[in-house]
């Protein structure tokens, strides 16, 4: 059955001039013409799935890769194609010791691109870091919720996946963690291109937490990540590498 829908949707994607390879793990690899096709494909597919499944639970990331994403599930919406109302979503991670209400943090980020526009209800977001959702307290609110249907994922360019930095060994629960400066580099959008200015520590979920999830969706765009991309879905699965990890997922 596998084999037979792999084989349907490789001739729907060369037909769109795309590219569906499958590596040795169960890691299926699209890679499509431009990075608005790549964000707006993965834009209809979670449109798909909340209309497939309206009380669907959503592990949503940020980072600048997930804008067009978030812009194209509102335009969705608009157009009446993606409905929020009974989904539950749970952020990957957050800064901490920031002021509530922070423009520079990932609730503001997500309000801004996608929560302030679209029906989700008050209260079916979560983020790790209020403090009722302490570390694995969180894990815990995820599972009481039904667990994640769905996980959607950046990738940095040094592996990281939410803000698991490449480490000796990964933490499997949501956690406390230290930001590289490489990170923290990148996150400089949210801070007016000041790098200093970045939180040095925030709360992520753990590599259990994502993998947990039924499915893994990993989006990157641009060449940039292309090397890292390959690292992670046909290199060795390794913590130096915690978007290899995913890997051993089955979806
Ligand atoms: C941050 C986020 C990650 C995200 C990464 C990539 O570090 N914590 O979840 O995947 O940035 O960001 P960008 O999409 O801007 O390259």
């Amino acid at each position: 059955r596998k084999a037979r829908s792999g084989s349907r949707r490789r001739r729907h994607w060369e037909r769109c001039s795309c590219r569906l390879t499958r590596t040795d793990s169960d890691v299926q690899v699209l890679v499509l013409p431009t990075p608005d096709t790549a964000a707006l494909a993965v834009a209809g597919f979670l449109a798909q799935t909340l209309r497939r499944a309206p009380d669907v639970v959503l592990g949503l990331p940020t980072g600048r890769t997930m804008i067009p994403v978030y812009r194209g599930l509102v335009r969705l919406h608009e157009s009446g194609l993606a409905d929020f109302s009974r989904a539950t979503t749970f952020n990957l991670d957050e800064f901490t010791g920031l002021p509530p209400g922070h423009p520079g943090s990932f609730r503001a980020y997500m309000r801004q691109h996608l929560f302030d526009h679209v029906n989700l209800p008050r209260g079916a977001a979560h983020f790790p870091r209020s403090a009722r959702t302490k570390g694995s307290a969180y894990d815990r609110l995820i599972e009481r919720a039904g667990g994640l249907d769905m996980c959607l994922v950046g990738i940095g360019r040094n592996g990281h996946i939410g803000f698991n930095e490449p480490a000796s060994a990964l933490t499997a629960e949501t956690h406390r963690v230290k930001l590289k400066a490489a990170t923290r580099r990148s996150n400089a959008y949210l801070y007016g291109d000041r790098p200093e200015k970045v939180p040095k520590f925030a709360m992520s979920m753990g590599i259990g937490t994502i993998l947990r999830a039924r499915a893994v969706i990993l989006l990157a765009l641009g060449a940039a990540k292309a090397e890292i991309v390959r690292a992670a879905t046909t290199g060795p699965v390794t913590a130096r590498v915690p978007a290899s990890l995913l890997q051993t997922h089955p979806n």
